[in-house]
């Protein structure tokens, strides 16, 4: 039977191939972390890591990760203890609903990859350079696909910045 592993567990996909990974989450495992904010790309709400990359799931069929390996907010933590940019969160008010918390704490922990990767973004000054530094004005750019209706940028960023090597 074909499978996806989710937050380090086999599971059978769904029969039905036109079902996203969003939903396949939420309606099927329920694991209700990943939010349908937009349900079309836009808001990020849905962000999970897909073999470390970091993928909107409402945008994705669960089909099309077969034998791949996702993680959802509800497969950082460890032995009882928050991922640290979960902590982070908190010490810095980085969220105020927790809407969008979820996808904004995926989606930074694979930006992270990416700036460890050097992949630059609009606003690198150098698109050669591979140390780049994570400047407020990265990471504002690198997260501009999460919004926060609450508006709780300026803790994100503290939270995200303090992360960061
Ligand atoms: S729900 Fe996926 S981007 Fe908004
Ligand atoms: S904390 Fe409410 S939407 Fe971001």
């Amino acid at each position: 039977m074909p499978s996806i592993r989710i937050n380090g567990a086999e599971r059978a996909l769904p029969a039905d191939p036109r079902v996203s990974l969003l939903d396949f989450l939420r309606d099927h495992l329920h694991l209700s972390g990943a939010k349908k904010g937009c349900n079309q790309g836009a808001c990020g709400a849905c962000t999970v890591l897909a073999d470390g990359e970091r993928i909107l799931s409402c945008m994705a069929l669960a089909i099309q990760y077969q034998d791949r390996a996702i993680v959802s907010i509800e497969g950082l933590a460890e032995d009882g203890m928050l991922h640290p940019l979960q902590q982070a969160f908190i010490d810095h008010d980085g969220f105020q609903c927790g809407y969008c918390t979820p996808g904004q704490i995926c989606s930074a922990i694979g930006m992270a990859a990416e700036l460890k990767r050097g992949v630059p973004s609009y606003v690198s000054a150098d698109v050669r350079e591979e140390n780049i530094v994570p400047s407020p004005d990265e990471l504002r750019e690198r997260m501009s696909g999460n919004l926060c209706r609450c508006g709780a940028y300026n803790g994100i960023v503290a939270a995200i910045a303090e992360q960061l090597p």
